[in-house]
């Protein structure tokens, strides 16, 4: 068990699979008492959220836990992070007081720190992230930076687990257009949790929007250790055929980093999800974290059609938040304290 939830590759397959395990016990018998009563979280948003934060405050009070919502920067003072600053800008506080302060009031932390969308190779160091870990006293919990989405990527795989024995499925993560070129988290945690479970992992994308290459090499190496197989491809049609999860989602190119996408309609109707590339699979579902824009990234029908399962994906949020708490701050699983210890039967 790692002290931090903030990468799913840290995490590892076998604490993952048993995270999805505590969230699925969480979802089928929730505890009637507070096991998290007399605890307080923070979180601290940089970016606007609409599941992460409701699914992580009402998490943390249904487990009797306090949650306390900051957003920096706005409601907050601004937090400089570097090493050795003058701060003689607009921070009026360091990440070097604030996070053992934020540590010394409550008992975990957790942050969604975006990335500027200017310079890859600084973005990827996820330097406020890396504050928080490095300064806190405490668990600290990713709610989205520029590498990952761990939590999104547990609810992914929960949501995966409720329907299939994910081991050797084919799991395709497709880019998708946007008006924006969003951030890579998403497709990391995506592809990161399906390759810990086992899954054979179909990346497909235009030419030009690898995802970061160390991510690429951990995947390699994850999929080769589970007997699982790993392709990247830049045929739509051709990733499609056989698979049992279309996993969408756009972001941008590290190669021209922060650029506008293409909005070529010929381009754009390649990539867009539609009933006719799902026709294709091998009765996959369809699966995007949200929010979505439809008919850019993915038709109408696709999404209000029998096989989009992202409604389910952010309930599921909801309960893999509580099996990521409940697990940083007793230590335990909670699949595994209910199995050891049944409700009392009503008589
Ligand atoms: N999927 C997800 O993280 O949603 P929000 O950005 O609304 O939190």
């Amino acid at each position: 068990m790692t002290r931090h939830f903030t990468s799913l590759m840290e995490t590892g397959a076998d604490e993952t699979a048993a995270l999805v395990e505590s969230a699925r016990a969480f979802k089928r018998s929730p505890p009637k008492n507070r096991p998290l009563a007399g605890k307080s979280v923070a979180f601290c948003f940089m970016n606007p959220s609409l599941r992460t934060q409701v699914s992580c405050e009402v998490a943390a009070a249904s487990l009797g836990a306090h949650p306390v919502t900051l957003f920096l920067g706005s409601g907050t003072w601004k937090i400089a992070v570097e090493e050795g600053v003058v701060m003689d800008g607009d921070c009026p506080e360091h990440a070097r007081e604030a996070v053992p302060v934020l540590a010394r009031l409550c008992d975990a932390l957790a942050l969604r720190a975006f990335p500027a969308g200017k310079d890859w190779k600084e973005d990827r160091k996820d330097a406020y992230l890396a504050a928080f870990r490095r300064h806190s006293t405490v668990p600290v919990i990713s709610l989205e930076s520029a590498m990952g989405h761990p939590c999104q990527g547990l609810a992914d795989q929960m949501t995966l687990r409720e329907r299939m024995d994910p081991r050797g499925k084919e799991f395709l993560l497709t880019w998708a257009p946007h008006i924006k070129p969003l951030p890579l988290a998403v497709p990391h945690s995506a592809a990161e949790a399906a390759a810990l479970a086992g899954m054979n992992v179909t990346i497909a994308r235009p030419p030009g929007f690898d995802l970061d290459p160390e991510v690429m090499e951990k995947l390699s190496s994850v999929c080769k250790a589970r007997g699982a197989r790993l392709r990247v491809s830049d045929k739509p049609q051709e990733a499609y055929r056989g698979a049992h999860a279309v996993y969408a989602k756009a972001w941008g190119s590290l190669s021209e980093y922060g650029r506008p996408l293409p909005a070529d309609p010929a381009f754009r109707a390649l990539w867009r999800v539609s009933a006719d590339k799902m026709a294709l699979t091998d009765g996959a579902v369809f699966m995007h974290c949200l929010p979505v824009r439809r008919n850019v990234e993915v038709d109408d029908a696709v999404l209000d059609g029998p096989s989009s399962v992202v409604v389910d994906q952010a309930e599921n949020r909801l309960h893999t938040a509580k099996a990521v708490l409940y697990r940083l701050l007793t230590g335990k699983h909670y699949s595994q304290e209910a199995s050891q210890c049944p409700m009392p039967s009503a008589r």
